[in-house]
C-alpha cells in the first residue's frame, strides 16, 4: 500500500490517502501537547509506543465485538485505517473522579463513579472542546438520537472490556476518551486509544502510567510510556 497526499494533521497524528479507496494511514508522531497546545514536545518513539497500544487494544475490542477503524500496523508508528466520517464527539468515561470533573464540580480526586460517568465534549479547539448534552448534540446535527445511544452503548461495553484488561496487568482505568466516525451507516470506533487519551493508575502504588506524568511533570514521560505499554501489549494471557 502506498502513501498518498496528506489528507488531515492534528496536534500528535497526521492521517494520509492511500492508493486503495476506503483506506487510509494514520502516521503517530513523536509530538504531545497539553492544555489546549499550551504545553508541547516532542518526545522521541513516543508514537510508537501510543500506536503499538492502540493497535493492541483495536485488536482486543474487535476480538470482542466491537467494530473499529483499525486494519493492520505498516510499522511501529503507521496504522492502516477503514476510512470514516468522523462525528466531532469527544466521548469521555469516567471509573474514578480526576482531572477536569475534578476542576469543575464538587467530586474528589480519586472517589468511585459507579456507574460510570460518560461526558461528551465537542470536539473543537477554537472553543476549547465545550462540554454537550444529548439535546445540543441532536440540535447541532452531529448526530442522530438513535447514534447517540449506539454511541453510549459502546463507550460502555469499550469501558467494561478495557477495565478488564488493564486490571489483570494491575492497572486502573481512571477514565478514557474515544472518538467515533460512520463507515456507511455503521458506527465505529475511530482515532487511537493510547496513554496520551486514557488516565491510569497504577493499583499497587497509584502511580500515573499516562499523559498525566507530561502534563504534571510527574517523572520521566518515555520511561512510563515505554514501561506501561510493555506491560499491556506483552501481557501473557487475554481476560
Ligand atoms: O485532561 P483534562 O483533565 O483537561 O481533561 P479530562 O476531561 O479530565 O480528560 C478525561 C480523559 O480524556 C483523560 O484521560 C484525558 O487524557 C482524555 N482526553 C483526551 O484524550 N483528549 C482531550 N481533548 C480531552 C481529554
Amino acid at each position: 500500500m502506498k502513501q498518498k497526499k496528506l489528507l488531515y494533521a492534528g496536534k500528535a497524528k497526521t492521517v494520509y490517502r492511500t492508493d486503495t479507496k476506503g483506506k487510509l494511514i494514520v502516521e503517530f508522531r513523536d509530538d504531545i501537547t497539553a492544555f489546549d497546545g499550551g504545553k508541547k514536545d516532542v518526545l522521541k518513539n513516543k508514537g510508537s509506543y501510543n500506536a503499538e497500544v492502540s493497535a493492541f487494544f483495536f485488536g482486543y475490542l474487535a476480538e470482542n465485538g466491537v467494530k473499529t477503524h483499525f486494519v493492520k500496523m505498516l510499522d511501529p508508528r503507521h496504522m492502516v485505517v477503514h476510512e470514516l466520517s468522523m462525528i466531532p464527539l469527544e466521548v469521555i468515561v469516567r471509573n474514578i473522579a480526576a482531572g477536569s470533573i475534578v476542576r469543575n464540580y464538587p467530586f474528589k480526586e480519586g472517589s468511585k463513579l459507579n456507574p460510570p460517568v460518560i461526558v461528551i465534549d465537542y470536539k473543537d479547539d477554537s472553543r476549547h472542546d465545550p462540554m454537550l448534552n444529548d439535546d445540543l448534540i441532536v440540535a447541532l446535527g452531529l448526530c442522530t438520537p438513535a447514534e447517540l445511544k449506539k454511541i453510549k452503548k459502546i463507550a460502555l461495553e469499550v469501558n467494561r472490556l478495557l477495565v478488564k484488561l488493564l486490571a489483570a496487568q494491575g492497572i486502573t482505568l481512571v477514565d478514557f476518551k474515544i472518538e467515533f466516525g460512520r463507515k456507511g451507516k455503521t458506527i465505529c470506533l475511530g482515532d487511537e486509544i493510547s496513554m496520551d487519551s486514557m488516565r491510569l493508575w497504577d493499583k499497587k502504588t497509584g502511580e500515573s502510567l499516562d499523559k498525566d506524568v507530561y502534563r504534571f511533570n510527574k517523572g520521566d514521560v518515555m520511561a512510563t510510556y515505554n514501561t506501561v505499554a510493555a506491560r499491556i501489549v506483552h501481557a501473557k494471557k487475554r481476560p
